[in-house]
């Protein structure tokens, strides 16, 4: 399975922030945003990335994350000249999706705990997989209905009268389908390629399987300055309390054997005096120890 990582937009509700960088080169405590869903996809066993973005953030995230090879994975970029559509992710990103099935990520969403993303990559089979999640405010999000069965049954958009409060986060897998999918698609009245249209089609065929999330997950949204703030704090604590870094792409690539401890060694030279690179180190020797994979 390849992996998409949306990263356009215009976060026009983080300006002033964003009219240099992008919202997803924000920090998120002490990383930069895109470091987290990166990690998440990275732990859930995909290694060949393309990374969309506008033609003006495109550059910062090509000099952030350069063509991936230091950390096991390989990174291509394409552009998405206007932000049309989550769907239309699939429409720029053809040549690199090929023949495969693929992972799409918001580069704006955050996640910490839980397996259900690594569970249901290595599950994967066809059609498309979803997630759902409790929150409190459905209505501004894509919104699940389920069934009594507990297969869902509706898909809506922002609806002003949610049917339930699953709201269905950025993180979408899909079969080699949803490229003709795609391209199949009209623009929305808002003028998008509209990401719930191409749910909407998978359980139109019968094909469209939704996880729900447990309570041992949390999602973060950091699309205003209050969230962007609450999700730094989040990271802070748990890093503080625990003593361990959440979105840290260099410590998911060691687990899933993507780079051996001396690779990371290696990489520990090429980093300044930080935190950042004291917490790798310490990564790097309990990997020597305890005979981690890809030691
Ligand atoms: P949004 O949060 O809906 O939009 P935005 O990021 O432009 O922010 P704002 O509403 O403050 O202007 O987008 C969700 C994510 O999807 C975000 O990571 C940006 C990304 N996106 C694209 O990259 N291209 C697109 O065409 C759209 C619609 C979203």
């Amino acid at each position: 399975m390849k992996g998409i990582i949306l990263a356009g937009g215009s976060g026009s509700r983080l300006y002033p922030l964003t009219k240099v960088a992008s919202k997803q080169l924000q920090p998120v405590y002490d990383k930069p945003m895109i470091y987290y869903p990166l990690t998440v996809l990275i732990a859930s066993g995909i290694r060949e990335f393309c990374l969309i973005s506008t033609p003006h953030d495109l550059p910062r995230f090509k000099q952030l994350l350069g063509d991936g090879q230091r950390w096991g994975l390989s990174i291509e970029y394409r552009e998405q000249a206007k932000p049309e559509g989550i769907a239309q992710a699939f429409c720029i990103a053809e040549s690199f999706i090929g023949k495969d099935s693929v992972a799409l990520m918001l580069g704006d969403n955050i996640f910490f705990g839980g397996d259900a993303f690594p569970r249901a990559c290595a599950a994967f089979r066809s059609g498309a997989t979803l997630f759902a999640y409790h929150v409190n405010d459905p209505e501004r999000y894509g919104v699940v209905e389920f069934g009594v069965d507990g297969k869902a049954i509706s898909i809506e958009e922002k609806p002003t009268h949610p049917r339930s409060h699953y709201a269905i986060p950025g993180v979408y897998l899909y079969d080699n389908d949803v490229i003709a999918i795609a391209r199949s698609l009209k623009p929305s009245p808002r003028g998008e390629l509209e990401i719930t249209d191409v749910n909407n089609e998978y359980l139109r065929r019968g094909t469209l399987n939704v996880v729900r999330l447990s309570r041992g997950t949390a999602w973060l949204d950091a699309g205003t300055s209050t969230r962007l703030h609450e999700a730094s704090a989040y990271v802070h604590s748990i890093e503080k309390r625990q003593g361990i870094k959440l979105g840290c792409p260099e410590e998911a690539a060691l687990h899933r054997g993507f780079l051996t401890v001396g690779q990371l060694e290696d990489l520990l030279t090429t980093m300044p005096a930080c935190e950042y690179r004291d917490y790798l180190a310490d990564v790097a020797m309990d990997a020597r120890r305890h005979g981690q994979r890809g030691a």
